[in-house]
């Protein structure tokens, strides 16, 4: 089986061809193109959501042709097309969406839309190892959510965030200390040089009941230790990235921890603790999670940094997992700006709706 995947919900312009392996589990990318948007939104900042929908619209016939190419493999020889259809940007979801509509369309193959979230949460099996149900903890520049994955398309939430993304948490971090945008991996480059005990920072809802989250206390807290410091030297503006970093790893170790023992007790066939998107590429957070892992006797799970931001391989994947349980979509269907995993969880008013 062999899916093409396209992925156009934020920055990233993305495509990829992924078939199942015919030794096991698991599967095999055959191609992935990225063309991501970063300079293009750098001088605002952040993410411009027309500049955004406008470079898909540009790029996206060439990631195409490319990623074809070099699967060299033809429309019709695909068994799908799969493409996110949500959420996102609602601009840059329409061109990704439409695309693999029409070229479904035209080769006469099923159309599969995929749930962005479901795309980062299934992406660690293209490994062939975990198998359901796991613990996820999903982070990324809109999410922060921990969710029991019990298969595909069902999924458990446990807890998301009350106010801020904690990559939105990263992202506002840099820019207030002047490092740029995307600020994640800025941010981990300079806290290897910091002191993390230099900042006495809060560790947002630490010890507290349940499994939600909240970062707009330790956004306040950092705004008022960056007021007081010269901007200037790099040693201190080190230090506070590194504090930053590690008020953030023990806020989501403490939730995750607490959702893990839970699991352990709801779930005890399950084997793995999966962290997924963008803000998992990071390695101090990795490394907190991995001893959450080690005391609730779970192995952690991290897909490489590569798949942990926004790429096409990651929806291939989750549109071969779907495909192959017999799920497809009319060509009818709707994008949806906002598609919680977990339909039957509350509504998230600030969890926003990037992912
Ligand atoms: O999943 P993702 O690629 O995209 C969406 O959110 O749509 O996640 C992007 C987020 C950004 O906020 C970025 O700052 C963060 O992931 N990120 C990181 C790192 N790499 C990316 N945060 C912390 N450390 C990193 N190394
Ligand atoms: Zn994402």
């Amino acid at each position: 089986m062999k899916i093409l995947g396209i992925e156009t919900s934020c920055d990233d312009t993305a495509a990829a061809i992924v078939a199942d392996n015919p030794l096991g589990a698991g599967g095999v990318i055959l191609a992935q193109r990225l063309h991501t948007q970063l300079d293009e939104h750098a001088p605002f900042g952040g993410v411009v959501p027309e500049i955004a929908a406008r470079a898909h619209l540009d790029q996206l016939d060439r990631v195409l042709r490319e990623t074809l190419d070099t699967a060299g493999v033809a429309l019709s020889e695909l068994d799908g097309i799969a493409a996110t259809a949500g959420p996102g940007l609602i601009g840059g979801v329409m061109v990704g969406a439409t695309t693999a509509k029409a070229l479904a369309l035209v080769a006469g193959k099923p159309f599969i839309a995929v749930n962005h979230l479901e795309a980062h949460a299934l992406t660690v099996r293209l490994d062939g190892v975990v198998a359901f149900p796991y613990l996820l903890l999903l982070i990324s520049g809109g999410h922060c959510q921990l969710l029991i994955v019990e298969g595909v398309g069902r999924y458990r939430r446990l807890g998301t965030t009350i106010d801020d993304a904690v990559g939105e948490a990263f992202d506002k971090t840099a820019k207030l200390l002047g490092l740029g945008y995307p600020g994640g991996p800025a941010i981990e480059r300079l806290a290897r040089s910091g002191d993390p005990d230099r900042f006495d920072l809060p560790r947002p809802m630490a010890g507290r009941p349940g499994f939600d989250f909240s970062f707009s206390g330790l956004k306040t807290a950092v705004r008022h230790a960056a007021s007081g410091i010269d901007l200037a030297d790099a040693q201190i503006v080190a230090d506070l990235a590194a504090s930053f970093q590690r008020a953030v790893a023990q806020s989501l170790a403490d939730r995750t921890g607490r959702a893990a023992a839970q699991f352990r007790t709801t779930h005890p066939e399950g084997r793995h603790l999966v962290v997924a998107g963008g803000v998992a590429a990071n390695t101090a957070i990795r490394a907190a999670l991995d001893q959450v892992a080690l005391a609730a006797d779970l192995t952690l799970a991290v897909p490489p940094p590569s798949l942990c931001t926004d790429n096409g391989v990651m929806v291939a994947w989750a549109g071969l997992e779907r495909l192959r349980l017999g799920y497809s979509d009319g060509l009818d269907f709707a994008v949806r700006p906002r598609w919680p995993l977990d339909a039957a969880a509350p509504k998230a008013a600030f969890a926003g709706v990037k992912a």
